[in-house]
């Protein structure tokens, strides 16, 4: 990577010594079962990057490219999937009705875009809200899967309010890929949902000869669900190696380096972000304790590094969008510039050490990586 102006300067970081040594349950199995069962599975690939474990001193670097999941351009529909297969189960043994429902949700684009999915594939109705600053074309892209689309003029945070508010109805539930007290549940099946992309990558690291695991993932955050499922993963394993986890977050929107840093969940002002997905205020609920126990770092990366990492990654031919190649973009970050060695140490890379990066969108998820630069 050419050294400029922003590869010398100390990136937002906070570090976790002992994440290592924390633990917690792991998540169902019955969840793998469940979506290898879903029409149009099959397993994302783990490409091998040799230019980037070079570049990072590292001895091997693999791309979980979630660039097609399900039919859909980013990683969402592993959770929309199993809470909205769970929500209506348990709504059906309840005997609350087996009528249609609308899934009501808030998004920056690619979760709505999975609940409005799949409320079509299952013939009911979606209703999601989305804030200001997400591409027409994902808000386009929302809608064409028959979704009825409220735009707010607010943040993330505005639009997930007024989301809630609007399952009053009794036929309405609320499908959101965040939690609060009080509403922690359907979130919790989300969470637990993402937990196949993490099975996924350990066969395939064993199919790749790495049998013991990654000794690094690098995850791009918004509220911290895909963080919390990441956690939950790598600290129930009874065997393998313990990886560091690292979180990366845009500068406009690091709410859970902010909160690790001051120690308690907070809500930021959220600014404009390329990374639409990641452009969140506040943390989630039921992801909390699993970051501030679980994650080893945490670091937030400007616009133009996610851009940088996009086009290389597309130069080594994994599509990413920036939310994506966010991943990349806070590996590069953590180690480059004032503090380098440092952050390498607290993260344990060595040598021979295996980096996962999870790019979990593709650039039709989000068109602000081909359009707007
Ligand atoms: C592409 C992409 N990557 C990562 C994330 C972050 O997930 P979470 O909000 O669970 O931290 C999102 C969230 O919308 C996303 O759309």
């Amino acid at each position: 990577m050419p050294e400029n102006a922003s590869s010398l300067r100390t990136p937002p970081w906070s570090v976790r010594p002992g994440a290592r040594t924390w633990r917690c349950a792991p998540a169902p199995a019955e969840v793998r079962d469940f979506h290898t069962a879903l029409p149009g599975y099959s397993p994302t690939p783990l490409t091998e990057l040799p230019p980037l474990a070079a570049e990072s001193g590292v001895g091997r670097v693999f791309v979980k490219d979630e660039s097609c999941r399900l039919g859909l351009p980013a990683f969402k529909a592993l959770g929309a999937s199993w809470a909205v297969h769970r929500a209506l189960a348990e709504r059906a043994a309840s005997g609350e009705g087996s009528g249609p429902v609308t899934l009501v949700t808030a998004t920056d684009g690619n979760h709505g875009r999975a609940v409005a999915r799949t409320a079509r594939l299952l013939g009911q109705r979606a209703h999601v809200f989305v804030p200001r600053g997400v591409h027409p074309r994902a808000v386009a892209a929302v809608a064409g899967e028959q979704a009825k689309v409220t735009e707010v003029s607010g943040s993330y945070d505005e639009a997930v309010r007024r989301a809630a508010e609007a399952v009053a109805a009794p036929d309405a539930i609320l499908v959101q890929d965040t939690a609060w007290p009080g509403y922690e549940r359907i979130p919790g099946w989300i969470v637990e949902g993402y937990s196949t992309l993490c099975a996924e990558i350990d066969e395939q690291l064993v199919a790749e000869g790495v049998a013991g695991g990654p000794d690094l993932v690098s995850i791009p955050v918004g509220v911290g669900s895909l963080a919390q499922a990441v956690v939950t993963h790598y600290r129930s394993r009874l065997s393998g190696r313990t990886p560091a986890l690292l979180s990366v977050e845009p500068e406009a929107a690091a709410c859970v380096l902010e909160s690790l840093i001051l120690g308690e969940p907070v809500s930021v002002t959220t600014g404009e972000t390329v990374m639409a997905g990641l452009n969140c205020g506040t943390p989630s609920s039921i992801a909390w304790p699993y970051l501030r126990g679980g994650l080893d770092a945490a670091i937030a990366v400007p616009d133009a590094g996610s851009a940088r990492a996009a086009d290389h990654l597309s130069a080594l031919g994994v599509s990413s969008g920036p939310c994506g190649a966010a991943a990349l973009a806070g590996l590069r970050a953590a180690l480059t510039g004032a503090g380098a060695e440092e952050r390498r140490t607290a993260l344990g890379l060595g040598p021979s050490s295996v980096v996962v990066l999870l790019s979990t969108e593709g650039p039709a998820a989000n068109p602000h990586s081909t359009l707007d630069r």
